[in-house]
């Protein structure tokens, strides 16, 4: 068998309508969270993405029982609590492995956890998360590679969680998990609001936590001494989503986005609405309907923390200015190294300089086809974008990024009339 690649022939507007899957960035750490439960977790609107996959294999290893059931919905309940390892053979194949951490410590009164390491959006330090296991009573060591933690009992504690970045996601997600089962109050001054945190808490307090003020800077924990388990609806993904948005937008199409929270996605409607691209929320629905004439403003755009323009939506944003009538410019403020897909838009025509975290991109009239790389989950989003829009035919190769975090993304992509097949390379 061969290794699958996109062949994607451009130029078609797509049409129709799509609907959005459950946050994998939500997914991953309820899924974690999972761990500090006494009884059945059921998720519905888990997406079936590889990391799901990788994720729901490390919990097998560390006593999970994790199954999907014919209607979709996952189920979860903890059968043995002896193991209390993430090897780097699982951590290194994801990194938000690391959100296994605060339930561990939590629940098992020791966590070993394998450090990440780099990826290839930049490093990716793991400090924070360090500091709040500490904030919270437990002793931390790196012996070979691991993390080792080790609390006889965690205390409620005060800790800011700001870093050189801003806020942490994970890492607010991971003080969050452990402050649940401290004794006392713990409160996070400077936490991420993003959406999946937010979620996550839902989820929490769904099982008998005491979480209060997710969604703003300051969360407060009143730490209980159990947590059941519960049935949960995991959020839209907010930057599925958005990358439909711009696949409408610059195939010219008319797409109709079903299980869109356009609330999650402020900052960058807010862009495309610069960008002259009409996006309607239909009578207070999750529908959103995006369409786009030809003409592509230019404008210029900073990442940064929710509410601001996500990260995880940069590449895909930069595909689109490729094509915008002027110069834009698009600085990334969370993950100054996430440029992978520069060079590989350079290729298919597009003019792009980076100076710094900085990219300045000269709008061109047309993209044309080749064969491209993809090097992570959403640069590789971005060259199937830029695929659809180009003029000929672009091959994209090592596609198992997008399968990490997009679900059947060449399928829902055909059916909006897309002219993309997954082949494999003896095809
Ligand atoms: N940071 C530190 N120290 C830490 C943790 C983070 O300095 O201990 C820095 C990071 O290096 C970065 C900034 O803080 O500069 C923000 O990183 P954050 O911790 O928020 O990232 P994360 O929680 O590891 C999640 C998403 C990412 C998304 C970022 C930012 C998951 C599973 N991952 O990562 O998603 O880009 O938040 O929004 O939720 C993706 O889905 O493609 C993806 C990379």
């Amino acid at each position: 068998m061969g290794l699958p690649y996109f062949r994607i022939d451009g130029g078609t507007r797509l049409r129709g309508s799509v609907r959005i899957d459950g946050a994998k960035n939500a997914a991953l750490p309820i899924m974690a969270a999972s761990l500090l439960c006494d009884g059945e977790v059921i998720l519905h609107d888990v997406p079936d993405v590889s990391d799901v996959r990788f994720l729901a294999e490390l919990l097998t290893k560390l006593g999970s029982e994790v199954e999907r059931r014919p209607d979709g919905s996952m189920r979860l309940v903890v059968r043995d609590e002896m193991s209390s390892h993430a090897e780097y053979d699982v951590v290194r194949k994801m990194r938000a492995s690391i959100c296994v951490l605060g339930p561990l410590i939590a629940k098992r009164r020791k966590a070993q956890v394998a450090l990440p390491g780099g990826c290839a959006i930049g490093d990716r330090p793991v400090d924070i998360h360090v500091r709040a296991m500490q904030r919270l009573g437990a002793d931390v060591d790196l012996v070979s590679g691991d993390i080792i933690a080790k609390a006889k009992k965690l205390r409620g504690a005060e800790m800011f969680l700001g870093g050189p970045f801003g806020s942490t996601v994970l890492g607010t997600a991971n003080a969050m998990m452990a402050a649940c089962l401290a004794e006392g109050v713990s409160v996070i001054e400077m936490a991420a609001c993003e959406p999946e945190v937010v979620d996550l808490a839902n989820f929490l307090n769904k099982c008998g936590a005491s979480i209060s003020g997710h969604g703003t800077p300051r969360i407060v924990i009143e730490g209980v001494r159990e947590l059941k388990g519960c049935e949960y609806r995991v959020i839209a993904d907010r930057i599925e989503a958005g990358t439909f948005m711009v696949a409408a937008a610059i195939t010219n199409g008319d797409v109709k986005i079903e299980n869109c929270r356009l609330d999650h996605l402020v900052a960058f409607a807010d862009r495309l609405a610069a960008i002259g691209v009409n996006v309607e929320r239909n009578n207070d629905t999750d529908v959103v309907t995006v369409s786009s004439s030809r003409r592509l403003e230019p404008v210029d755009v900073t990442t940064q923390p929710f509410p601001g323009m996500p990260t995880d939506l940069q590449a895909q944003l930069m595909t689109l200015l490729c094509l915008a009538d002027g110069n834009s410019i698009v600085t990334e403020k969370i993950f100054p190294d996430r440029f992978l897909h520069v060079a590989e838009l350079n290729r298919m025509g597009a003019h792009l300089r980076k100076e710094g975290p900085t990219v300045i991109v000269q709008g061109v009239k047309k993209l044309v086809g080749a064969p491209v790389m993809a090097s992570d989950l959403r640069a590789s989003a971005a060259l199937v974008l830029a695929g659809l829009a180009a003029r000929g035919t672009t091959i994209i190769n090592r596609i198992y990024h997008i399968d990490r975090g997009y679900c059947r993304i060449d399928e829902k992509l055909r059916e909006l009339g897309g002219d993309i097949q997954r082949l494999e390379a003896d095809d």
